[in-house]
């Protein structure tokens, strides 16, 4: 056997837990395919306590991680720390600069200073590979790098965060809301830290940053990407799309259009019966259309210890071949810039949820709004909310309690639809913002 492959872990979190255990487990096993030992041979933690566990009796402990990444003693630099700047991206940097590959699960550093890392690590001639940084154990880097690099892509989508897709099945199945399914998702670990950055979109946009220059051969984009969360959705949209027929899905798509690149991430309403409308709870999903290969649908843990260890080892093993490409396949001199295509122009059908006063014309001016706009309604639903009297009082009339009026669009752009939803508010006939969901044709 030949020299051993070195490792200097960075981050003994989960993901760093996970690989040091993956690595102890099935270390023999890798050894086996590349020929030679593979070695955890220096780590670094916040406190060295977390290095007290099985499979790091032989590791080194740095306690400082950017110490680690130019030590001679290793090959490979493996970032777990999180975070787009900081100690990660200052250990990163240091490790390349040393002419150390480097593996990651850094969705947040290479969504924003990914091109600058990636002309890093080809200008030393060193792998920059972060398999694990989007989607967990699913393999769509790989199949963006490899398997599908012939192909031109013309869209990549997805179901890209755990806990949004945990929220939305829960409060489909249990009728709870969303609130209290969030809590429930806290408690169980699968939100970040703050999770704002799961609910509000941001985590997915992360994501989806990296899978759209991946895809389009574009510069990673993060400012360039339309960014909803889910905090928007209530019970009564989970009730009238699942009556329609649909499911609420919080989606990142990035599609090629003429005028550009549409890179978003929005609750969306899919089909039922559509392959992404079983994905549900934790898992994650994407989606790649390619020219020549078809459309491809790749399903599983987006998330956790063992699935994101096995991307990160996945990787690694790709190195320990001396399997070297580009970060982002195409050399980053190469990466066109992303332009951004206007979200006015996107034409599909919508969901919208108004709450109307109940009162003669009001159903008449919305109607109007949307037909000034040329927006031609395939299905409209009114339902009243009928308040309870209270104990011993009269009964009252229920006309002057508001309405909630569900409508489904014909095809139609964006900015007719934010013109004519602008109009109805403006004309007061609504008791609050109206509630506007896209139609994903998947
Ligand atoms: N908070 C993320 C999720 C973890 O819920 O999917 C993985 O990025």
């Amino acid at each position: 056997m030949s020299e051993p492959l070195t490792l200097g872990i960075a981050g003994l979190g989960t993901v760093g837990g996970g690989l040091v255990d993956l690595i102890h487990q099935n270390g023999k096993h890798i050894s086996s395919i590349l020929g030679r030992e593979i070695r955890i041979a220096g780590v670094s933690a916040k406190a060295k306590s977390e290095a007290q566990r099985e499979g790091l009796a032989n590791a080194v402990f740095f306690s400082d991680a950017v110490a680690l990444a130019k030590d001679p003693s290793i090959a490979i630099f493996v970032e777990l720390i999180g975070g787009e700047g900081g100690i990660a991206k200052a250990s990163v940097e240091a490790a390349l600069n040393a002419k150390k590959h480097v593996v990651t699960a850094n969705k947040a550093l290479l969504a924003t200073h990914g091109v600058e890392l990636a002309q890093l690590a080809e200008k030393n001639g060193v792998a920059l590979y972060f398999e694990a940084a989007v989607a967990g154990a699913i393999p769509v880097i790989k199949t963006l790098r490899e398997a599908l690099s012939a192909n031109k892509i013309k869209r990549v989508y997805g179901i890209l965060n755990g806990t949004c897709n945990f929220i939305l099945t829960q409060m489909q199945n249990e009728k709870r809301p969303f609130a209290d399914v969030l809590k429930e998702a806290q408690a169980l670990g699968y939100a970040e830290a703050d999770p704002t950055f799961d609910i509000g979109g941001f985590d997915t946009a992360h994501k989806l940053a990296i899978l759209t220059s991946l895809a389009f051969g574009t510069k990673v984009a993060l400012d360039q990407i339309h960014i909803e969360g889910i905090q928007s959705i209530t019970q009564a949209d989970i009730e009238a799309t699942d009556s329609l027929g649909y499911r609420i899905k919080l989606l990142g798509v990035a599609r090629e259009t003429e005028s550009g690149i549409e890179a978003r991430v929005s609750p969306a309403l899919v089909y039922k019966d559509s392959a992404i409308a079983e994905v549900s709870g934790v898992t994650n999903a994407v989606a790649i259309d390619a020219d020549f290969a078809g459309n491809i649908l790749l399903v599983g843990a987006g998330a956790g210890a063992k699935p994101t260890a096995s991307a990160v080892a996945s990787d690694i093993i790709d190195i320990g071949f001396g399997f070297i490409m580009p970060p982002f396949v195409t050399p980053s001199a190469n990466l066109k810039a992303h332009k951004r295509a206007k979200l006015d122009e996107h034409y599909g059908s919508y969901y919208v949820r108004l709450t109307l006063h109940d009162k003669p014309g009001a159903m008449a001016s919305i109607a109007k709004a949307m037909g000034d706009r040329e927006i031609s309604l395939e299905s409209i639903v009114q339902h009243r909310h009928v308040t309870p009297p209270a104990p011993g009082a009269a009964a009252h009339p229920a006309q002057h309690s508001p309405a909630t009026v569900i409508i489904i669009t014909h095809e139609t752009t964006e900015e007719s639809m934010r013109k004519a939803l602008e109009t109805i508010e403006k004309d007061g006939k609504v008791t609050e913002r109206p509630q506007m969901i896209r139609i994903e044709e998947l």
